[in-house]
């Protein structure tokens, strides 16, 4: 946190006016829980945190093996075209603007506050090119990196290119909706051709891992 803050985001934050909303897609595959155990990670970041389910789901299994890992959250938090051209009026309201700007940051903020989980998330809040420039510059590597940011093809391929070589030689990546989403599904799929790491996939989520003592460790990898 002190790397990135001179005082926490959370400091004197009131969740009170922010409604305790927890949407989010996918945040409770046991991906999580089988990845954070094997790699048993300091540093995870996530791409893409949206109000923080998938966040607060990492941090709830990082607390309950009892690791001292730090979650960097890595959001624009303004929402992705779906959001905002979906035809679900849900997802449009969700956006919560106010005067046109989007309100999710403090819909995220009060979540993560009322679950007690300040010590673990660590909110950044700019967009997923700069979030690994910034993580390069500061000489962060993260064991294992979320990406859930924007599905279209090139946002994902953009993020893999961006987020892959920082990752240290013993961690892993994972990603949302593989297959569901018929850019993120391309993206991935060529990019490990490209760098020649093996993919392992099912609906929903991929996963790309760069050394080989933890994947024998994940079933997603062994079925
Ligand atoms: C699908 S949601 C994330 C859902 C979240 N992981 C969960 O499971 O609850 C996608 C998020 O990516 C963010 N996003 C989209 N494009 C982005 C970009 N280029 N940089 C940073 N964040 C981006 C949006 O603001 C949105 O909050």
């Amino acid at each position: 946190m002190e790397r990135f803050y001179d005082t926490s985001p959370y400091d004197g934050f009131d969740p009170a006016p922010y409604p305790d909303d927890l949407q989010g897609w996918g945040w409770n595959h046991e991906i999580f829980e089988e990845a954070i155990g094997a790699v048993r990670p300091k540093v995870i970041v996530e791409v893409g945190t949206w109000k923080g389910a998938s966040a607060i789901r990492m941090a709830e299994i990082v607390k309950s093996l009892g690791l001292d890992t730090r979650i960097i959250c890595i959001d624009t938090w303004l929402g992705s075209e779906e959001h905002f051209l979906g035809l679900r009026a849900e997802e449009r309201i969700s956006l919560r603007r106010c005067h046109g700007f989007p309100q999710l940051y403090y819909t995220f903020l009060g979540n993560v506050v009322r679950r007690g989980m300040q010590d673990i998330i660590v909110p950044l809040a700019t967009t997923s090119t700069q979030g690994a420039i910034i993580l390069g510059k500061a000489g962060i590597r993260p064991d294992l990196v979320y990406l859930d940011a924007a599905h279209d093809y090139p946002s994902v391929l953009l993020d893999l290119n961006s987020y892959w070589g920082l990752i240290s030689d013993t961690g892993v990546l994972i990603g949302d909706d593989y297959i569901g989403w018929g850019g993120v599904t391309q993206a991935a799929n060529e990019f490990a051709m490209k760098t020649g790491a093996p993919i392992f996939g099912e609906l929903g989520k991929f996963m790309m891992c760069k050394g080989n003592a933890v994947r024998a460790r994940i079933s997603m990898v062994r079925t």
